[in-house]
């Protein structure tokens, strides 16, 4: 089974859905252009059951097989959302909306998973329960949680999930994937340090929270080279700064540090947290003033399950010849984490080129990667429930 031949006769047609979607974006749970375009398009399929509004504004569609003696039902799963950047690219079907453009290529992720739908609706050549899950809000917004907590799993019964991510940097159309973690744990901090404000020719009147906030910038430095096992993976990053007065003669009340941190294990997740409790609390303490810590946590660690990737891999093998089983982990965060924390499963990267890197503002979906991307949906379906 290479390319499924199927999939290059749709590929004008897929490439069409794609670039419309490219032009129309939409953000977060505000898809509905997009999500009532996907609705349309299984229906127009013949998919037996397509239900809207699950997790707000997610899509599921229920393929079933010729036979169902197998029981199973695997879950396939895109996203659907853009990003608030201003597109640079210059195509002829670039964003109509200023300042919302699809720079992470989920335009193509739900393309290609319609192909696969509608691949899988005309031959139905598996044994079991495809579905076909379209989210809305991974960038920021936990979309994937929120179809969790609206039921996915239960309501229909889902056992396995898999998802993909194109990814610049890798040969057009092939595959890449690791066994365990593949994207990261991505939590986000703020510090409001309280010292004493006042006039800056008098700090032995004041408790100077900007020295404190320097402090405690640089001690943070220490959690990932001095606490985190040397051989796992963290990262610990202040982004802003920020006093409550932008006078050069004030020494202000409050400073509040903003920044992210991102881990491969859950272990290594509770240790930051931890360690930038202690050192902010602390380190602020010895000079006479007070951190307060709002530490929230993202997206949890996305795990690709040993068994979930060699079947993952073999398929995208027999798509597309060699893959790469050795590709590093990135410290983004991805929601479909979620959907892996109920079920086992795995998330594969497909190559996107030589292009910008996602949530760049010149980055663009390769269309030519349509055609193994479907192919690879289709064939989990085929390969994990094989027709009786
Ligand atoms: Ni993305």
């Amino acid at each position: 089974m290479p390319v499924k031949n199927r999939m290059a006769e749709l590929l004008p047609e897929i490439t069409a859905w794609r670039r419309d979607f490219h032009e129309n974006p939409e953000l977060l749970y505000e898809v509905h252009r997009t999500a009532g375009k996907v609705a349309e398009l299984l229906r127009s399929f013949g998919v037996d059951e397509v239900v809207e509004g699950v997790g707000r504004t997610g899509v599921v569609g229920v393929i079933k097989g010729r036979s169902d003696s197998s029981g199973r039902v695997i879950g396939l799963r895109a996203d659907m959302d853009a990003l608030p950047i201003n597109e640079i690219t210059g195509v002829d079907y670039a964003s109509k909306t200023p300042g919302v453009m699809h720079a992470c290529g989920h335009d193509g992720h739900t393309a290609m998973l319609l192909g696969a739908a509608r691949y899988l609706a005309e031959t139905r050549n598996f044994d079991g329960t495809a579905v076909v899950i379209f989210q809305p809000a991974e960038e920021g917004g936990a979309g994937g949680l929120a179809m969790v907590e609206d039921g996915l799993v239960d309501r229909w019964g889902i056992q396995e999930f898999y998802g993909m991510h194109n990814m610049p940097g890798i040969p057009t159309g092939s595959f890449a994937i690791r066994e365990g973690a593949m994207m990261a744990a991505a939590d986000q901090f703020d510090i409001v340090v309280t010292g004493k404000g006042g006039h800056a020719a008098k700090p032995h009147e004041c408790i100077d929270t900007t020295l404190v906030s320097a402090q405690i910038i640089v001690a943070l430095q220490s959690i990932v080279s001095r606490n985190i096992d040397p051989l796992k993976n963290a990262v610990v990053s202040v982004c802003v700064v920020q006093t409550d007065s932008t006078a050069h003669n004030v020494i202000p009340q409050t400073v509040t540090l903003k920044g992210t941190a991102r881990s491969l294990d859950a272990g290594v997740r509770d240790q930051l947290e931890a360690g930038i409790r202690r050192v902010s609390e602390n380190i602020a303490a010895a000079f006479g003033a007070t951190a307060d810590i709002d530490y929230r946590r993202g997206y949890p660690v996305t795990v690709n399950h040993a068994d979930a990737t060699e079947h993952a891999a073999n398929v995208a093998r027999e798509v597309a010849g060699d893959i790469d089983m050795t590709v590093q982990p990135m410290m983004g965060g991805e929601d479909f984490s979620y959907m892996l924390e109920q079920r086992p499963g795995a998330y594969i990267f497909v190559g996107n080129g030589d292009t910008a890197m996602v949530h760049h503002p010149a980055y663009n979906f390769d269309d030519d990667a349509i055609p193994a991307g479907s192919s690879w949906y289709a064939g989990m379906v085929e390969a994990r429930m094989p027709a009786a």
